[in-house]
């Protein structure tokens, strides 16, 4: 069964942000482990502290009191994508996406033909000398998305990738990244607003109260991998989307009231 610990672990993750009468309780208590190899979604409302646990995670931000571990073997790093893009404006797209593999010093000759290979994979080979500002903003998400591939990372944190693009891009880099994640065993942590995205790409699915976020349920989308965009036509997926609905409504209202 290969490595049985967890990639991700955290215990009683908790994060207040200020002091005294200012403090702002964003995030927790929070369990959660995410075994090798798999795809964890997280849903939750607006301003519940998703992208704080990530930051955590990513090592950005220390918990105000409990503690999360990551597992990486040190060869093989941890990379997030950030909800709003987190690349370079200043360095090209072939730039942005080698950043990673330089910083890692991966040799030169393999740093150029991975770069080579991701450009190729998120369409971006014409764009190769370009600066971001001249990008359509899915252009720019798929070149945060393959400067955070091509370093084969251990582990991907990603925050809200596909929540500026249009519906139809978000489907095929949904797909992309399943077929993706599938063939690489990628262990991922995934954040979304998006109950369709969370089903159709997680092994799991946890649900976050409104702030201080907590995990208040969890669901495992009952299809078999390899799995594909397919399941979104399946009356199991329509089930499970109203099924979380209701859950996630309760908690909107509740954020939106206090
Ligand atoms: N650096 C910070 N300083 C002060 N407060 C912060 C900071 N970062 C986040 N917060 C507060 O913590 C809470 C959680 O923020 P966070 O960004 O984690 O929410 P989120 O679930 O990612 O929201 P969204 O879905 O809108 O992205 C919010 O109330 C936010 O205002
Ligand atoms: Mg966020």
């Amino acid at each position: 069964m290969g490595d049985p610990h967890p990639k991700i672990e955290a215990r009683a993750v908790t994060r207040v942000f200020g002091r005294a009468a200012r403090a702002v309780h964003a995030l927790g208590p929070v369990d959660l482990t995410v075994a090798p190899g798999e795809f964890t979604c997280v849903v939750g409302p607006s301003g519940c502290g998703k992208s704080t646990l990530l930051r955590i995670a990513a090592g950005l931000l220390r918990p105000s009191s409990g503690e999360l571990r990551i597992r990486t073997n040190a060869r093989r790093p941890a990379a997030m994508i950030f909800q709003d893009y987190g690349i370079h404006d200043w360095k090209t797209v072939l730039a942005n996406i080698r950043f990673g593999l330089d910083v890692q010093k991966v040799p030169r000759r393999e740093a150029d033909a991975r770069a080579a290979h991701w450009l190729d994979r998120m369409g971006l080979t014409d764009f190769a000398a370009a600066y971001p500002a001249a990008l359509s903003g899915g252009m720019r998400q798929r070149v945060a998305i393959a400067r955070a591939l091509a370093v084969e990372p251990e582990i991907l944190l990603m925050d809200e990738p596909f929540a500026a693009l249009d519906a139809q891009l978000r489907t095929i880099l949904q797909d992309e990244l399943l077929g993706l994640t599938q063939t690489t065993r990628t262990t991922t942590l995934f954040i979304t607003h998006s109950l369709e995205e969370a089903i159709v790409l997680g092994d799991r699915v946890l649900v976050m109260s409104a702030r201080p976020g907590r995990v208040i349920a969890e669901r495992r989308p009952p299809f078999p991998r390899p799995r594909t965009g397919a399941v979104r036509a399946t009356p199991e997926f329509a089930a499970l989307t109203s099924e979380l609905w209701e859950l996630l409504r309760g908690e909107v209202g509740a954020g939106a009231a206090a």
